[in-house]
């Protein structure tokens, strides 16, 4: 467990989802502040590291989840992972929670105000996360599983895969941050009392797409990037 002092939280999380669930649970960011150690991650927000360890430690008592093997996916599995398990999921919820946020605002915007600037700021997080994805599935998704399968490479506009990477971590970043003001906002998702079914409604599902886009993230921003840079690397020193 020592060994886990000086690991990136997000690279914990990437080799071990349900690793997710403890740092989530203390509010630590392994998502866009992934590259944090979790000794560091621990000091910020004043708690133990004995206390993460031995969280993380019972952890790997449980039985593994179906996703917990993603870290050993080559290349081509895991977009096909995350494009199945995230992309689809995601591009499913986005005009089911902006219906959802519009039929509350309608109702409940007068008495409850900052369901406007959830649902602003749901706008924007939309109008981040579509082209993001349609990016990554039409053309990063498939140059990476040209990589991975030895093909001849698609052709793109850029010359190397880290270019691209840098601009997708970007809008995770981006999206990660509208997320943080929408929880924020929904003051972490509780239902005040008065409140008809739909409301609790799109608060659950805003909470769970959150959950999902920081898993989904992790396992590109700490798994699929860097696994693409080295295979790249790798191709080209055989050319
Ligand atoms: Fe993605
Ligand atoms: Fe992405």
């Amino acid at each position: 467990m020592n060994k886990l002092k000086n690991k990136p939280i997000g690279q914990i999380v990437a080799e071990n989802l349900t690793a997710a669930k403890v740092f989530e649970s203390h509010g630590m960011d392994f998502c866009c502040h992934g590259t944090q150690t979790l000794e560091n991650a621990c000091k910020d927000h004043h708690i133990a590291i004995t206390q993460i360890e031995a969280e993380l430690s019972a952890l790997s008592q449980l039985t593994s989840q179906d996703h917990s093997n993603v870290s050993v996916m080559e290349l081509n599995e895991l977009t096909h992972h995350i494009v199945t398990a995230h992309h689809v999921y995601t591009k499913k919820m986005l005009p089911v929670i902006a219906k959802h946020l519009d039929t509350v605002v309608e109702v409940h915007g007068v008495n409850h105000p900052t369901l406007f600037d959830i649902r602003k700021n749901f706008v924007s997080l939309r109008k981040e996360l579509e082209p993001h994805l349609e990016k990554e599935e039409k053309s990063i998704f498939p140059y990476i599983d040209a990589l991975a399968t030895n093909i001849s490479l698609p052709s793109v506009d850029f010359y190397k895969i880290s270019q691209p990477i840098i601009l997708l971590e970007q809008e995770h970043e981006n999206a990660g941050r509208i997320f943080d003001d929408i929880n924020n906002l929904a003051q972490g998702y509780k239902p005040p009392a008065d409140v008809c079914n739909t409301y609790r409604l799109v608060l659950r599902e805003l909470q769970e797409l959150e959950q999902d886009l920081h898993l989904h993230i992790a396992k590109e921003n700490y798994l699929l990037f860097p696994k693409a840079i080295k295979c790249e690397l790798e191709r080209l020193q055989k050319c």
